[in-house]
């Protein structure tokens, strides 16, 4: 039976140890990190998470900065806020929460973010650093974005090394597989990036030690599509019929073939805040320090 990567008591053990650090560089640096979060229209699931990042903000010693915004909102008074954020020096982290409505683009949100507060990684000069890097240690330069950041933590404190690992990654969306496959092959293991055109998609999952599942497709990945004594993070959340949430990986099957998985909910989800937070205070200390 597989060890269940606990997502929930890894991102509040982080969430303390920062609260620690933050508290002891706060007098040094006479600040304290902030995140401004910016919420266009009223997406139930974008409000619930924008909701739990400033609730994990507040416990951390994170000062929040709210702007919730009408669906209505025109591109010009939203990239005002933006750039009134991107100057304000109490604010050191700016997070916009996607999926906007349809009529502004989140590609040109992306391009006015100012790289020092982009702390989710998303932007183009975020993503020169990141995929320019050789090595891990070549990474201090940027923000890794926050779910496969998190993901590369929950392995770590899995004790798997992804050295000399064949990893699979399922998905390769710009904000979780992509990232992600990158930055397991920067630590040195074997990656194929599997998409909806993959071919034979079991047979190439079941040869991995490490897979990560990211499709947004409910228990997609069966035991039958694992090896034995795998590593199984599940990135998905997809909300069934009956309200539940399910992962993208059937949790019941597979834990009896992984050596570890990460269940949904209370896994990558919780580490996701975690590494939000985490991010924010990079971003703070390099203002700062
Ligand atoms: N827990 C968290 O904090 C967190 C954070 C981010 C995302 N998520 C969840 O993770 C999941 C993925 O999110 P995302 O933003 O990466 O999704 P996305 O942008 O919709 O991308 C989905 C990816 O999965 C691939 N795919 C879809 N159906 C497939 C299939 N049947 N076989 C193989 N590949 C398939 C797509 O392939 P193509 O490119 O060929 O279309 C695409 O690359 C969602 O459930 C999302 O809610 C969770």
């Amino acid at each position: 039976m597989a060890e269940i990567i606990d997502g929930k008591a890894l991102a509040a053990k982080f969430k303390w140890e920062l609260a620690g650090q933050i508290q002891e560089l706060s007098g040094r640096f006479n600040s304290r990190p902030g995140l401004a979060t910016v919420l266009v229209g009223g997406n139930p699931g974008s409000i619930v998470y924008i909701r739990n990042k400033i609730t994990a903000c507040r416990e951390a010693g994170i000062e929040a900065f709210d702007h919730h915004l009408p669906a209505t909102t025109a591109e010009a008074e939203l990239f005002s806020l933006i750039d009134s954020l991107g100057k304000n020096p109490k604010v050191h982290g700016i997070l916009v929460q996607l999926p906007l409505p349809d009529h502004l683009s989140a590609s040109k949100i992306l391009d006015i973010l100012p790289q020092a507060k982009d702390i989710d990684g998303f932007t183009k000069a975020n993503w020169g650093k990141l995929f320019h890097a050789k090595t891990p240690a070549e990474l201090t330069d940027c923000f890794i974005p926050c779910t496969p950041l998190g993901v590369l933590k929950m392995l770590e404190s899995a004790g798997i090394n992804p050295e000399g690992k064949l990893a699979c990654v399922v998905g390769r969306s710009n904000i979780v597989g992509k990232p992600m496959a990158h930055l397991l092959m920067l630590h040195n293991a074997t990656v194929t990036l599997c998409h909806s055109k993959t071919p034979n998609i079991a047979d190439v999952i079941r040869q991995a030690d490490i897979v990560i599942a990211a499709i947004g497709k409910p228990r997609f990945v069966k035991e039958s599509m694992v090896k034995e004594g795998a590593c199984v993070i599940d990135v998905g959340v997809n909300r069934l019929a009956d309200g539940k949430l399910a992962g993208d990986c059937d949790f019941e099957g597979v834990k009896n073939k992984a050596a570890c998985i990460s269940p949904v909910p209370g896994g990558v989800g919780p580490m996701n805040i975690a590494m939000l937070l985490a991010n924010t205070f990079k971003a703070w200390q390099k203002m700062e320090a």
